[in-house]
C-alpha cells in the first residue's frame, strides 16, 4: 500500500468527513487507507498529494467523490432485505397511506443497485390494494455506477438470496445467466444521484408517504445522522414513516419521530409536520 503522511491522511479523512459525514479516528486509518488505495489506483495516481489535488480542483471530481462514496460505503444489499419492515408496509401501513390519499409515494434514499425500490413496488402491487396509477417510488443514491445497474434492472443470484421462486417467475425473465425485472415494475421507479448530506436536495424530494434510508447511516457520524434524519421531516408528509436498517435507530438522535414497535420489526412515524 502506497505510503501517506499524517498531514496527507488529516486532509483527506476532514473532506471526507465534510463530504460525507464518515469518520475515520486514529484506530481505522489501515481501514481508510485500504479503501483509498483502491481508487488511487483506479485512476493511476501514485501519491494521495496527487488525489487530493484531484477531488479538490479535476473537473471530473463530482465522479470521483461519487465512486469514492461507494467506495467507502458498500453497496451490499438483495431482494427483500429486512422482510418484515416490508411485511409491516404491507400489512398496515399502506392502509393508513390509502386513508389519507390514492396516490402513495414512496422514496428509497440509499438505493444501490436498485433490489430494495423493486422490492418496494413488488411489495405494494401483491397486496391487490394499490394499481400501478396509484404508486410511484423514487430511488436515488450517491453513486452512479450502482445507479446505472439499477436502471439496467439485471441481477443475478447473489440479488435473489431472499427471494421465493414464484417471485423471481412472476415479476422477472431470465436473461443470459440472471434475470431482469419486469417493465411493469421498473415504470414504477425513478431513479436519480442525490448525497443524503444535501438537506435542500432532500427536502426538494419530498413529500413522501414513506423514506427508506436503509444500511447507509451506520456509515454517518452521529451529527451527520442526525442532521439526515431532521432533513427527511421535510420530505415526509405528517405521519409519514421512516424505515431504518436493523442496525440502526434514531434512540438518542432526534424525538421528531415516535418509534412504532411491531412484532418483528420497528419503524418511525413522523410526529407533526416540519415546515420545508
Ligand atoms: C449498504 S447499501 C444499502 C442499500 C439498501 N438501502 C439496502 O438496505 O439494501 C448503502 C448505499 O448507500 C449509498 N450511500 C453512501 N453514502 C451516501 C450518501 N451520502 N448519500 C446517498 N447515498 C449514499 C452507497 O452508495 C450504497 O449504495
Amino acid at each position: 500500500m502506497l505510503d501517506i503522511s499524517d498531514g496527507e491522511f488529516v486532509v483527506l479523512r476532514d473532506l471526507i468527513r465534510e463530504r460525507f459525514g464518515i469518520w475515520y479516528d486514529d484506530q481505522k486509518r489501515f481501514l481508510l487507507l485500504s479503501r483509498l488505495s483502491t481508487r488511487l489506483a483506479k485512476r493511476g495516481f501514485e501519491t494521495y498529494d496527487a488525489y487530493v489535488r484531484f477531488l479538490r480542483f479535476d473537473s471530473r471530481r463530482e465522479e470521483e467523490w461519487s465512486d469514492l462514496a461507494s467506495a467507502l460505503s458498500n453497496n451490499e444489499t438483495y431482494f427483500f432485505r429486512e422482510r418484515a419492515q416490508l411485511k409491516a408496509l404491507a400489512a398496515h401501513i399502506l392502509d393508513e397511506f390509502l386513508k389519507r390519499s390514492s396516490r402513495v409515494r414512496l422514496w428509497s434514499s440509499a438505493c444501490s443497485s436498485g433490489e430494495e425500490p423493486y422490492s418496494l413496488a413488488m411489495t405494494l402491487l401483491e397486496t391487490g390494494k394499490i394499481t400501478d396509477a396509484m404508486l410511484s417510488i423514487r430511488a436515488t443514491d450517491i453513486s452512479s455506477r450502482v445507479l446505472e445497474l439499477a436502471d439496467k434492472g439485471f441481477y443475478r443470484a447473489l440479488s435473489f438470496r431472499a427471494t421465493e421462486p414464484a417471485m423471481i417467475q412472476k415479476w422477472f425473465h431470465p436473461q443470459g445467466d440472471g434475470f431482469v425485472i419486469d417493465d411493469r415494475i421498473k415504470r414504477l421507479v425513478s431513479f436519480a444521484r442525490l448525497n443524503l448530506l444535501e438537506a435542500q436536495r432532500v427536502a426538494a424530494e419530498g413529500p413522501f408517504d414513506a423514506i427508506f434510508c436503509r444500511n447507509v447511516l451506520i456509515y454517518f457520524d452521529k451529527p451527520t445522522q442526525k442532521r439526515v434524519v431532521e432533513s427527511f421531516a421535510k420530505a415526509l408528509r405528517p405521519g409519514g414513516y421512516l424505515f431504518l436498517g436493523h442496525a440502526e435507530s434514531l434512540f438518542h438522535l432526534t424525538d421528531l419521530y415516535e418509534p412504532i414497535v411491531g412484532p418483528d420489526a420497528i419503524v418511525y412515524r413522523l410526529k407533526a409536520a416540519v415546515p420545508a
